[in-house]
């Protein structure tokens, strides 16, 4: 049976997969990201795991092409660009080391990206063709589809939401610069709006005295079900920031509907109801009460993997076409 293998690279984990033409994930798999210094020791813990779960499949595969989904990752030449949540910098062609593991057609894109191609083929916006899929992980990811196809842009890293400016002089990213996006809204965000909220007020929070290392997006939704005053107030400062940014997006694009990723998605009301007001609130009139927010028709299934992997597929195909 031919397979693809569909790979998801985050800052904290990297998940892949093993996807049949029809879409079907055989299974999937997760490794640390974030242990590895070097992309090479990253790849060889990648290639060490891949190998072990192909022949723990339990049926024949031959893996025909691969596809990666990866922050700041460049569709046009397969290169990962300084991504400011990945250990390893500078600009790395990944598609290239990939190779030298794997002697088969390779693709790569940004992470969002391929989880929008998984929602158009395989979740909710199967019907649509304006569309904007947001990812909230350790950073903020946005893949932007425009007329039925994802936006790559002029030197192919288009949509890159996460770094526009929240605040001018605002918080420290990763990137380099202050006040992105991500750097208030991200699970790594909210943490440390919980931190700054700890620190103006002196009320009690169940979330005081938690490490950093240990808050956690499911902490702070626990908390703020428990009525707590700082989870509540997290939420609201987050779901504005988002909102109004989003308002902002949908004079860009217009959008039908704009999907939210990611564990701080489980929040549910928590973070869609102030997102969605915020945003609402902030629209032009003529955008108003139009645009759906969403969260990712794909539940539990990584739509990054399953989209990388449709993308893999699809390049099989084009480049059968052209023999
Ligand atoms: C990167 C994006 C990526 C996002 C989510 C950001 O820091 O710049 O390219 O999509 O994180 O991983
Ligand atoms: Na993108
Ligand atoms: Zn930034």
């Amino acid at each position: 049976k031919e397979v693809v293998l569909g790979i998801d690279i985050g800052g904290t984990n990297t998940k892949f997969g093993f996807v049949d033409r029809s879409g079907t994930l055989l299974s999937e798999h997760s490794i640390s990201t974030n242990v590895h210094a070097s992309v090479e020791s990253f790849l060889d813990a990648l290639h060490e795991n891949i190998e072990k779960n192909i022949s723990a499949l339990g049926e024949v595969v031959e893996l025909i092409g691969i596809g990666v989904g990866a922050p700041n990752g460049n569709y046009y030449d397969g290169t990962i660009e300084n991504a400011p949540n990945l250990r390893w910098k500078g600009s790395v062609n990944f598609v290239k080391l990939l190779q030298s593991y794997y002697d088969i057609p390779a693709v790569l894109t940004n992470d969002a990206n391929a989880a929008a191609i998984g929602e158009m083929r395989f979740g909710g916006a199967q019907e649509m063709k304006n569309f904007i899929v947001i990812t909230l992980g350790t950073g903020l990811g946005s893949g932007i589809v425009v007329n039925g196809e994802l936006i790559y842009g002029h030197d192919g890293m288009a949509g890159e939401l996460g770094h526009t400016l929240v605040n001018v002089n605002g918080r420290y990213c990763a990137c380099g610069k202050r006040g992105c996006l991500e750097t208030y809204v991200s699970a790594t965000g909210i943490k440390r709006t919980i931190y700054k909220l700890l620190a103006d007020h002196n009320g009690t929070s169940e979330l005081n005295g938690v490490s950093f290392n240990d808050l956690s997006a499911e902490l702070i939704t626990e908390a703020a079900k428990n009525g707590d005053k700082i989870a509540l107030e997290a939420f609201e400062y987050t779901g504005r920031i988002l909102g109004m940014k989003l308002s902002d997006a949908v004079a860009h694009t217009s959008p039908e509907a704009i999907f939210l990723f990611g564990g701080l998605t489980k929040a549910e009301d928590f973070i869609f109801e102030p997102t969605k007001r915020y945003m609402e609130e902030n629209l032009l009139y003529v955008y108003r009460n139009k645009v759906k927010l969403l969260p990712s028709g794909l539940q539990d299934k990584n739509a990054a993997v399953l989209g990388a992997a449709a993308l893999a597929w699809q390049e099989l195909e084009k480049s059968k076409d052209n023999v």
